[in-house]
């Protein structure tokens, strides 16, 4: 039976030029190269310019990801940015990246769902598309974490970067089985009991400041394998797939050891992961599309290949989408 699918058209991508190593870290908090890299996988990661915002980043990422769809951006209806370091309070960051990208058509606006807005989005697009609503979507992850970090806290300030990725997403007839391309299953959790094992302790509504970041690194840690593990088990149980099955795992890029512990539980071999984030740290919403356009960029990212992404972040928020490129 026919059926409209999200296909993902292409991927874009953009880090800021500046880079901090871990070396750099160690002249600001009592830290060194060592700890961070061997409790956390990370080298670097790249920090916004002054005066350089979300939305920028975020525009560099979807011109990329437009271009190599060779699509128009007159013929996108539909511009979701996720994002928990928006330019303003408001408008929506995606509001801006559509007026700068000359898309005036259909709907734009921002998803907050810190580490898991880029899945919360793609999620939210896929059943746009599938609905007929809209047909031809961007879906960005953009975030300046540099802003809202606190640089003399040692346990938060070496974990996070700047960055910011795109996917052009496309409703596409195909044949309603689990061979077609496109967006196969999408699984959305959030659990508010956690909200203060990871938050920002500022905000418009509360203190009319942005704040800072405030992780309890541990518990988080704690609850990832098991809660990223168990949406994997339920995405991949919905669509009919096995975990040997999948060609690419693309997970949020929080910690490698994180990684180890998913794709040990759930038998994902080594080399089917994408880890990018000993470049770039912990991007937040942009951190699966940066790393989707690094397996693109380096062949390991092919028309037909199926493939897993999943995060979790603040909220708990956490979820994942299985796709066949
Ligand atoms: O994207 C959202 C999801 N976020 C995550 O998934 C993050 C999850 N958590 C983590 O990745 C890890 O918990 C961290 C990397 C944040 C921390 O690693 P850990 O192995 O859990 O370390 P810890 O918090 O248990 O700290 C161990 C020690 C402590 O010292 P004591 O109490 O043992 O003396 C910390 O004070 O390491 C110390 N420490 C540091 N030492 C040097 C904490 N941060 C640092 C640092 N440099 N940057």
């Amino acid at each position: 039976m026919a059926v409209i699918r999200s296909v993902i058209r292409s991927v874009g991508a953009y880090l800021p030029k500046k880079v901090l190593t871990n070396d750099d870290l160690s002249r600001i908090v009592d830290t060194s190269d060592e700890w961070i890299r061997e409790r956390t996988g990370i080298r670097r990661r790249h920090i916004a310019a002054d005066g350089e915002l979300t939305s920028d980043l975020g525009i560099a990422a979807a011109r990329q990801a437009l271009v190599r769809a060779n699509i128009d951006p007159v013929d996108i209806d539909l511009v979701i940015c996720a994002t928990a370091t928006p330019d303003r309070t408001f408008p929506a960051t995606a509001v801006r990246i559509q007026a700068e990208l000359g898309i005036s058509n259909g709907a734009a606006f921002d998803i907050q769902a810190v580490c898991s807005g880029f899945v919360y989005a793609l999620a939210t697009a896929d059943n746009f598309l599938k609905s007929g609503q809209f047909k031809r979507a961007l879906v960005i992850g953009a975030e300046t974490f540099s802003r809202i970090l606190d640089w003399s806290d040692r346990t938060t300030c070496v974990l996070f970067g700047d960055g910011a990725g795109a996917v052009v997403l496309e409703a596409q007839p195909q044949h309603g089985t689990r061979e077609d391309r496109g967006i196969l299953a999408t699984r959305l959790r959030a659990d508010g009991r956690y909200e203060d094992l990871l938050y920002v302790d500022g905000g418009p509504g509360s203190t009319k400041t942005t704040g800072h970041l405030r992780m309890n690194g541990r518990e988080v840690f704690r609850h990832a394998v098991q809660k990223i593990s168990g949406v994997i088990e339920e995405t991949l149980l919905e669509s009919g797939y096995a975990a040997d099955e999948i060609d690419l795992f693309v997970p949020h890029q929080a910690n490698a050891r994180i990684l180890d512990g998913i794709s040990r539980k759930l038998g994902v071999s080594p080399e089917k992961i994408v880890v990018t984030l000993s470049e770039h740290g912990n991007t937040s919403a942009a951190s699966i599309p940066l790393a989707l356009n690094h397996a693109f960029e380096q062949h390991r990212l092919k028309e037909g290949n199926l493939v897993l992404m999943e995060a979790m972040g603040g909220g708990f928020t956490w979820g994942a989408v299985l796709a066949r490129w």
